[in-house]
């Protein structure tokens, strides 16, 4: 158990998959933090409460009593969130949105007054090895905070609001990549005579320790392990051959690449969406980045 650095309680604005995820593991992480979680629903409710949260259908409630409010909607719900909450109640707010598409300029038009932050976490927030970048206005005053409160869920990289959807693209999406891999490699396993349950295990641990390797030679391109494996007219470089003749390696870049301008795309259908619910125009020039 740490500290919640000051902060006594996070709203969670739409408690479904991520956003329970992350009740169940702040609540593994700060011992006295408490959460007030959001939802429509009976069952997202009780699941929350189940949890550890607080629950109440009222998003008023939930961002007035918080110091620290994450919104978990999906981008489209975001409006009803808007228009639900007293516009004067996001003052002072320490606001982390972790929204697909929705800009930083976009919550700054709405969200009047808060100090705002754009969060991309991965399902790995269950077991508290997400991968989360951030990004921020140049109001952020408390980062010390927000990252202190997002190491709960995993790894924390602060980058430019530029980089979040090639950053959704590999580790946000990365997890659907990663399991579709495995499946790929046990269904080989099968293929050539194991039983499932002994080649699922296999790869995990193949993963784990070739993570663990790689990490403990952080300077080591990760080619030079591959080559430690290879024997001269040997199995590996057998199968190798097989992966170049399909193209994996080019499909998987262009996997990151697709997935990349998808989420511009979206982003900017997401955003217009969001303004036109509101009624706001867009204007980037009074919006100034940093890092
Ligand atoms: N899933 C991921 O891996 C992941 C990763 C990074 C970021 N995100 C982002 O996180 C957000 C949530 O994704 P998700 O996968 O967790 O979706 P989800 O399971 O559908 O959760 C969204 C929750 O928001 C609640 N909600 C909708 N309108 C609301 C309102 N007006 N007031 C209070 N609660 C409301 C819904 O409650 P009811 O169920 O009761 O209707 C639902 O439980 C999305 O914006 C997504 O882009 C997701």
């Amino acid at each position: 158990m740490s500290s919640s650095g000051g902060i006594k309680r996070i709203g969670i604005i739409g408690a479904g998959k991520i956003g329970s995820a992350m009740i169940k593991s702040f609540k593994e992480c700060f011992e006295d933090l408490e959460i007030i979680a959001t939802g429509r629903r009976d069952i997202t409710l009780r699941n929350a409460e189940n949890l550890g949260a607080r629950v109440t259908r009222d998003n008023n409630e939930a961002v007035k009593t918080s110091d620290l409010i994450i919104l978990s909607v999906k981008p489209y719900h975001f409006p009803d969130v808007v228009k639900q909450v007293d516009e004067s109640n996001w003052k002072g707010k320490i606001v982390v949105s972790i929204m697909a598409g929705v800009k930083l300029e976009t919550l700054e038009l709405l969200l009047k007054g808060a100090e705002l932050y754009r969060a991309m976490p991965n399902i790995n927030t269950y077991v508290r090895k997400s991968s989360t970048a951030i990004a921020h206005l140049n109001n952020a005053e408390h980062k010390d905070i927000v990252e202190n409160i997002f190491s709960c869920l995993g790894s924390v990289y602060w980058v430019p609001e530029e980089i979040i959807d090639a950053w959704t693209a590999l580790a946000g999406s990365g997890p659907a990549y990663i399991t579709e891999i495995i499946d790929a490699l046990v269904l080989g396993g099968i293929a050539a005579g194991m039983p499932r349950d002994l080649a699922y295990k296999a790869i995990l641990d193949v993963l784990e320790g070739t993570v663990k390797l790689l990490r403990n030679n952080s300077k080591v391109h990760p080619l030079e392990v591959r080559d430690e494996v290879i024997t001269p007219a040997g199995t590996t470089i057998r199968g190798l051959m097989i992966l170049e003749s399909y193209g994996v390696k080019a499909a998987l870049m262009k996997t990151i690449e697709a997935a990349y301008r998808k989420s511009l795309s979206i982003g900017e259908k997401i955003d217009t969406y969001i303004r036109k619910q509101i009624g706001v125009e867009k204007s980037r020039e009074h919006v100034k980045r940093s890092i």
